[in-house]
């Protein structure tokens, strides 16, 4: 019998040849050699995502049962036990694609700029100039650094970082007590984190990030004049964890060291991007003196390693709601060690940083007219200003708009659909690829498109139920009830016929449902009806390519004037940026986020409304037509 506790699984079609223990988890093991394999639960077993085909050799299942060849196993529940050959089909892939960092052209045309932000950044660059010391002035080095700075600044109190302090005597006196001093504005006092020559340029760069649960983008910023030196975005390495926040929380809980994985997948990504950002800048990575982050309440948990397992068990409470800001030494960052990393405050679980940080950029609380600002992502955060307050909520939107549970859907890469037209009858498709490329699935934009072309085509009705009174080849039945065929397989990337399922269609409804539930509760109330909205901001990289009309057809948005809406990109980054360029923008977040009354909609009072709303927008667009005047008049057969 071998002794040989060492295997080699190979992986095609990319003939990749990974080294493994005996006994090694095979999603695990993909994982840890970059195999881009979905695992949507986060290798919980329940989504079937991760399913591989064996095409030689043996392993064995969590249960004890062998597997082999011809078999398809999940990888989550798969230990190797020996030598392995396996084929990763296409639909198991994650897909791959450059995350564009960049706005949309025709979303800086439309945003208006956002109020001149004064670059009074919250690390400041000093020039000091100190008494030397005498019998008569025996001051010690730290407090007269910090008389001086008093004098220059106004401020009170100062601290130094140990690496400061150590080397505070030598700099000081080889300088002839002339110094540029460092210090971050910590609000209760400012901390000084380096002491430079009064030669030295006082290199001082700042990176606002928003983490987002699908992708991480950041900015570097010159922090002395407010220049922007560059921006860069990657997938969140923490989808390997799961799909969304509910999946890595569940990680977190039932993984060992889950917290920790969580972690490092994510100060990862932010170092990777580091890392481009200061070699294309051409400036030094420890030239970067403050981070300020944005990003969901779960994501900022997973950031500093905080259990986030509360924030989803009632009565849903994180374990912070504003961080304090940390050394970045203390997180990992590959920043200056003793640079802060700040984060804009969250309101609640479901209401984080993120659109407190969209909130700040967009400038609700200045805006005189009643505005809604809607960001769709897993969850569809939803904040509506009105009379100078601000109440939020969060609705549940699940993935579906991001691709995610749904069969044909993927991410914007080239090759996703993003425009869809189906003419009456269902027969002629017509579609458009991002980079004109072979099909590879249906991006969230074309979703939207899609859904309303198929209700407008007659293919479905307003219950999202396939006609099955149409002649059209396209319609066929498969293994659980009808599945309609978008593009055939021979304009597809891997052959096969790219459709839709019924499934599908429900899960696309609930969706658009949970975000138009969720802006009626907040309208609702406040005894408003849309009429009453002025404004709807609709913020995130998604929402900046939606077809507006379909949008409203579908009955995702209120059917109001379409000028009345307006793409305000990714808000998150520009809050996160407007903080770190200005300090008062980072008190203002902070009142802003005091500020803000979360509405749980899960909440005993909230939640018999909030279900009735729901289960009334589970039709195209709405049970209720009049609310939807200007959506065509369809088949009202459903209804
Ligand atoms: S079933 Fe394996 S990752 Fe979900």
């Amino acid at each position: 019998m071998s002794t040989n506790t060492r295997c080699t699984v190979t992986v095609m079609p990319d003939e990749a040849e990974i080294e493994c223990s005996r006994g090694d988890n095979l999603l695990e093991a993909l994982h840890r050699a970059e195999v881009e394999i979905k695992s949507l639960c986060g290798g919980a077993g329940t989504c079937g995502s991760c399913r591989v085909i064996v095409e030689s050799g043996q392993a064995r299942t969590d249960d004890g049962d062998v597997i082999s060849e011809g078999d398809d196993p999940l990888a989550c529940r798969t230990e190797v036990t020996a030598d392995l050959q396996l084929h990763v089909p296409e639909e198991s892939r994650r897909a791959e694609g450059e995350v564009s960092a960049d706005e949309p052209r025709h979303v800086l045309g439309t945003v208006r700029p956002d109020r001149e932000v004064p670059v009074d950044p919250v690390c400041q660059v000093t020039p000091v100039k100190l008494t030397p010391p005498s019998l008569a002035d025996n001051t010690s080095d730290f407090d007269r650094t910090c008389r001086a700075l008093r004098e220059v600044t106004g401020r009170e109190a100062f601290s130094a970082s140990h690496s400061v302090l150590r080397g505070m005597a030598g700099s000081l006196r080889e300088n002839d007590w002339e110094s540029t001093a460092l210090w971050v504005d910590l609000q209760t006092h400012g901390e000084l984190i380096d002491l430079l020559s009064p030669e030295a340029a006082g290199e001082a760069y700042g990176l606002a990030v928003d983490i987002g649960t699908t992708t991480v983008v950041a900015d570097l910023v010159d922090l002395r004049n407010g220049e922007s030196l560059g921006r860069a975005g990657e997938y969140n390495e923490q989808q390997r964890c799961g799909e969304d926040v509910i999946s890595r929380i569940n990680f977190a809980s039932q993984k060992d060291n889950g917290i920790q994985i969580l972690k490092e997948a994510v100060t990862g990504t932010i170092n990777r991007l580091i890392e481009q950002l200061v070699r294309e800048a051409g400036v030094c990575e420890r030239g970067i003196r403050a981070v300020v982050c944005a990003g969901n309440t779960t994501m900022i948990h997973t950031l500093y390693g905080l259990d986030p397992n509360n924030i989803r068990r009632q009565p849903y409470i994180p374990t912070v709601g504003t961080v304090p800001p940390l050394r970045a030494a203390e997180i990992e960052l590959n920043t200056d060690p003793d640079a802060r990393v700040f984060s804009l405050p969250a309101v609640g679980s479901f209401v984080g940083g993120d659109i407190v940080a969209g909130a700040l950029s967009s400038r609700l609380t200045e805006r005189e007219e009643m505005t809604l600002l809607v960001d769709i992502g897993t969850n569809g955060e939803i904040v509506l200003a009105a009379g100078g307050s601000l109440l939020a909520c969060s609705a549940s939107a699940g993935p579906a708009f991001e691709g995610g549970g749904i069969s044909c859907g993927t991410r914007a890469v080239p090759g996703a659909v993003e425009r869809f037209r189906i003419a009456p009858g269902g027969d002629d498709v017509t579609y458009r690829t991002i980079g004109g490329q072979p099909a590879v699935g249906v991006c969230g934009t074309g979703l939207i498109d899609l859904l309303d072309s198929l209700l407008q085509a007659g293919v479905i009705n307003r219950s999202g139920r396939f006609n099955t009174e149409l002649e059209s080849d396209r319609l066929r039945e498969a293994d659980e009830g009808y599945e309609y065929v978008l593009v055939p397989g021979d304009e597809t990337r891997d052959g096969a016929d790219l459709t839709i399922e019924t499934a599908d269609i429900r899960n696309l409804i609930r969706s658009k449902a949970a975000i138009y539930a969720g802006i009626r509760m907040l309208l609702t109330n406040l005894a408003l009806d849309e009429d009453a909205v002025g404004r709807i901001l609709i913020a995130g990289g998604f929402g900046t390519h939606i077809n507006l009309d379909a949008a409203v057809s579908i009955g995702l948005f209120p059917d109001i004037e379409r000028d009345r809406f307006q793409f305000v990109g990714n808000s998150a980054l520009r809050g996160a940026r407007q903080a770190l360029i200005d300090r008062d923008s980072m008190r203002d977040a902070q009142e802003l986020a005091r500020g803000m009354t979360y509405l749980e909609l899960s909440a005993d009072e909230q939640a018999a409304a909030f279900m009735d709303e729901f289960v009334a927008a589970e039709f195209l667009p709405h049970t209720e037509m009049e609310r939807f005047p200007s959506a065509a008049p369809g088949d009202t057969s459903a209804l």
